[in-house]
């Protein structure tokens, strides 16, 4: 039987009139889309051109197949689509979701944690870096500002993050930045891409972070760095100790396992990085630990960013019965406690280091 490339070949050569120019849409050379066309040809035993002067005119049953080959092209296009919006509807899963709330407890975390995060963030002048899984753009905007002669290509899977991203990108001037749909797990950079790569808080929610780290690793150049940035729920306590606080970040912890992620992910940055083959791999915690003598933190971090975080799951943890209301209402007033007066919490972030070694292994 012929198969699908045949028919785009076909439908190519209607659409262009000349082998020349179908073969530069179809990245191929003349010489060999026409032996294309003879394989087909010879598949089903009929010519389907006339030859003539350089010339090609479809012979009657050629014509034939070239309408079909439209009708099934148009049908295959469709389920394309389809699944592009199945995907996207994947990326939707994504626990925290893409919610105007969401936007803003992730511009919180930012900007509660730059401090901690970034003071390292430093890339050579001229650097082209590649920012995978953007979403809304709160860490681009402190990495951009604070290396004004990289360049930076923020991605994500997510075209509603990436909108919000440009209109940040667009607020604060920001003409290193650059923003395109993209899914980690098949980027269409070439390989060798980028001199340097950046992940913050995205590995802990996709099932398979070794499947992107390797990824990464195929854009990077040989000598390139990449810097990831993750969190790890496991390192969470606070005063007053409360066993209802901590169900809720355990009910998180499991939620995010069940969307196939894995909160407890900033301890392994080490193993990871060292499994896909980078080098030099060095991780440090970043821990942030707040009382009321910081009160920036107090409510930039413990209640905007963590506390807001666990109060956005209350739906689907009731939905999924992993606690009842009046239990996880209850976590919630410990944690906001931790944030009251003589209240003190703590998290520790992890961030790792690492080249890609000249000689790839
Ligand atoms: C918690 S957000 C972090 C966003 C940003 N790095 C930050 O720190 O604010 C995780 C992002 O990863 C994106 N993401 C998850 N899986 C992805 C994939 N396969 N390809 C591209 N982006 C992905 C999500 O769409 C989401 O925007």
């Amino acid at each position: 039987m012929f198969e699908i490339r045949h028919l785009v070949l076909v439908d190519a050569i209607d659409r262009h009139g000349t082998l020349k120019r179908a073969a530069q849409e179809l990245h191929l050379s003349p010489s060999a889309l026409s032996h294309q066309l003879k394989q087909l040809e010879s598949t089903l035993g009929i010519p389907v051109f006339h030859r003539s002067g350089g010339q090609l005119h479809f012979t009657a049953l050629g014509r034939e197949l070239c309408e079909a080959a439209r009708t099934i092209l148009g049908q295959v296009k469709e389920i394309e689509e389809r699944v592009d919006t199945y995907k996207t509807t994947q990326a939707d899963r994504y626990i925290h979701g893409y919610s105007a709330t969401e936007t803003q407890r992730l511009y919180d975390q930012a900007h509660s944690i730059a401090d901690f995060i970034h003071w390292d963030s430093h890339w050579e002048s001229g650097a082209h870096i590649l920012e995978a899984g953007c979403g809304v753009g709160a860490q681009t905007q402190t990495i951009a500002r604070q290396n004004p002669t990289c360049t930076f290509v923020g991605v994500d899977l997510s075209q509603k993050s990436l909108e919000v991203a440009a209109e940040l990108v667009k607020d604060l001037k920001l003409s290193n930045v650059e923003l395109q749909r993209e899914d980690l797990t098949r980027l269409s950079f070439p390989r060798h891409h980028f001199d340097h790569v950046f992940v913050c808080f995205v590995l802990e929610h996709v099932p398979a972070p070794r499947d992107i780290l390797r990824e990464l690793w195929r854009v990077l150049r040989p000598g390139g760095t990449i810097t990831v940035v993750e969190g790890d729920h496991g390192s969470t306590y606070f005063h007053p100790d409360s066993a209802y606080a901590r169900q809720v970040v355990a009910a998180q912890v499991e939620l995010q396992a069940q969307n196939g992620g894995d909160a407890n992910i900033g301890r392994q940055l080490y193993p990871l990085l060292r499994e896909v083959g980078f080098a030099e791999v060095g991780v440090s915690p970043r821990q942030i630990y707040v009382d009321d003598s910081k009160p920036a933190l107090v409510q930039g971090f413990t209640r905007d960013t963590f506390t807001a975080m666990i109060r956005g799951i209350a739906e689907e943890v009731y939905a999924k019965k992993l606690l009842p209301e009046h239990e996880f209402q209850r976590g919630i007033r410990d944690l906001e406690r931790t944030a009251a007066g003589g209240g003190t919490f703590c998290y520790t972030f992890f961030k790792g280091v690492a080249i890609k070694p000249k000689e790839e292994t």
